[in-house]
């Protein structure tokens, strides 16, 4: 089947290249010219675990290539997936649908033939009938439909994900759109017997903010128990693993930490609380969520000044700044919120992140990059782990502590056991359990 992906972001990217293994043609666009030009060349703008070598094989095999021209990519495309940015728009939280709305213009100026047009990026409900009025009005001939497609794609694991989806949402009209789509999943159709939910576009279009808002839901949760194991001697690691055993709880996505960040929980959490009041029922339960969240990042630092008995002054050694591991992204990371803080207090910030410096240099002023983990924490007076990357979960304790003026490790993702940290000779702190001293 011969695709176009408009938008080559890490949704598009990641999506075209995967279709293209799947056995697709896949051409991706998108106006930056600079962009498509890295691409050409095999320079994946992104980290993105796998990604390099997708997209080399599939560009080799000759089933995917990348163009700025929409008009040479759409007219012999069966289906044309829009995968372009819905950012939450300045002041007011909803998503920003221009970039779509442009999209659609441009792929229905190009239509030739029955073509399914397909929207993949993040939407409020209501969106893809939008889609269709705007290709129906420019084009009042088209032979077309108009889909729902919500990805549900994890940074650091998101060709996995898409390999071996828990399920394919699916937001159509007619069977001629929903054929075209089971031909685009056939290979999971048939391997995985992975699961297709096909409903209306309205449905499939909130299917994506309802999982993305509960998931955000159930580590908020887990963060305000982590906050009350801290109050009441209660331990949160077994908290967690004591509700999640409970088939209709889950265990996943109940680790506590400093906050939910990224590109979609923070974003598509705001926009569902303003679709909510939009259409006059509001989400008390997400706007909490929210506001929690918010306030959550804020207060890490507090936490953090607290376990150094102030930090004026003194260095603190921060280990990963990105909003998760497996990521270079950067967007609404907790370090954003905590660094700055910690640096109005008086700090110095000595930093290292396997893969998040370029673009966390950008957005962090006054921050001392470190080239690995040793030299982050040489004479720093405590370390502090933000991001769980798995070099920081075998660390050297020995090494550390020879390195350290103070044996003080701040551990916000709980990666280590607090009694192997007293044996270590570490003053511990993390988040929902006791803090230890040796
Ligand atoms: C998320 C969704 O999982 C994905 O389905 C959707 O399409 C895009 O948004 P992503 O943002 O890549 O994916 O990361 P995810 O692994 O979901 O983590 C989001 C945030 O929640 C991170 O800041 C992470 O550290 C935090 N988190 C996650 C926790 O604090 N605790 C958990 O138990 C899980």
């Amino acid at each position: 089947m011969r695709v176009a992906m408009i938008g080559t972001g890490y949704v598009g990217l990641v999506s075209g290249a995967c279709f293209s293994n799947f056995g697709h043609h896949v051409v991706c666009v998108d106006k930056d010219g600079d962009k498509i030009e890295r691409l050409k060349k095999g320079d994946i703008p992104i980290f993105e675990p796998g990604l390099n070598r997708l997209v080399a094989d599939n560009v080799a095999s000759g089933r995917l290539s990348f163009t700025t021209d929409l008009t040479s990519a759409v007219p012999d495309a069966e289906a044309v997936f829009i995968a372009v940015g819905t950012p939450s728009r300045r002041g007011d939280g909803f998503a920003d649908l221009s970039y779509v709305y442009d999209a659609a213009s441009e792929i229905a100026d190009s239509l030739k033939s029955y073509t399914v047009v397909i929207t993949k990026s993040t939407v409020p409900v209501g969106t893809s009938n939008k889609v269709e009025q705007i290709i129906r009005q420019r084009q009042p001939g088209a032979e077309f439909d108009v889909a729902s497609n919500p990805e549900f794609l994890r940074e650091g694991s998101a060709i996995e994900d898409f390999q071996r989806p828990d399920r394919i949402v699916v937001g159509a009209d007619t069977d001629r759109a929903r054929n075209v789509l089971r031909a685009l999943y056939r290979p999971l159709f048939l391997n995985d017997k992975t699961p297709f939910v096909f409903t209306s576009r309205e449905t499939s279009e909130l299917i994506k903010y309802a999982s993305n808002a509960f998931l955000a839901m159930k580590i908020t949760f887990i963060n305000e128990m982590a906050d009350l194991c801290e109050k009441s001697g209660a331990d949160i690691q077994d908290v967690s693993r004591g509700i999640g055993l409970d088939g209709r709880i889950g265990s996943k996505f109940l680790n506590a930490g400093p906050g939910y960040g990224g590109s979609c929980f923070p974003k598509d959490t705001l926009a569902l609380v303003r679709l909510a009041a939009e259409f006059g029922a509001p989400s008390r339960l997400i706007e909490s969520v929210v506001d929690v969240n918010d306030n959550r990042k804020k207060r890490m630092a507090e936490k953090i000044i607290d376990a150094f008995g102030g930090v004026k002054d003194k260095t603190v050694a921060i280990l990963g700044v990105t909003f998760k591991p497996n990521t270079d992204d950067m967007r609404d990371s907790p370090s954003l919120d905590i660094i700055p803080a910690l640096q109005a207090a008086g700090a110095i910030i000595r930093a290292f992140d396997p893969e998040g410096m370029v673009e966390a240099g950008k957005m962090l002023p006054g921050v001392v990059w470190a080239k690995n983990t040793f030299e982050a924490v040489s004479k720093a007076d405590g370390v502090v782990i933000l991001t769980e990357w798995n070099e920081f979960r075998a660390l050297d304790f020995t090494l550390l502590k020879s390195l350290l003026r103070r044996a003080l490790l701040v551990d916000l993702r709980n990666i280590y056991n607090p009694r192997d940290m007293v044996e270590a000779g570490f003053e511990y702190h993390s988040v929902g359990r006791s803090s230890v001293k040796p």
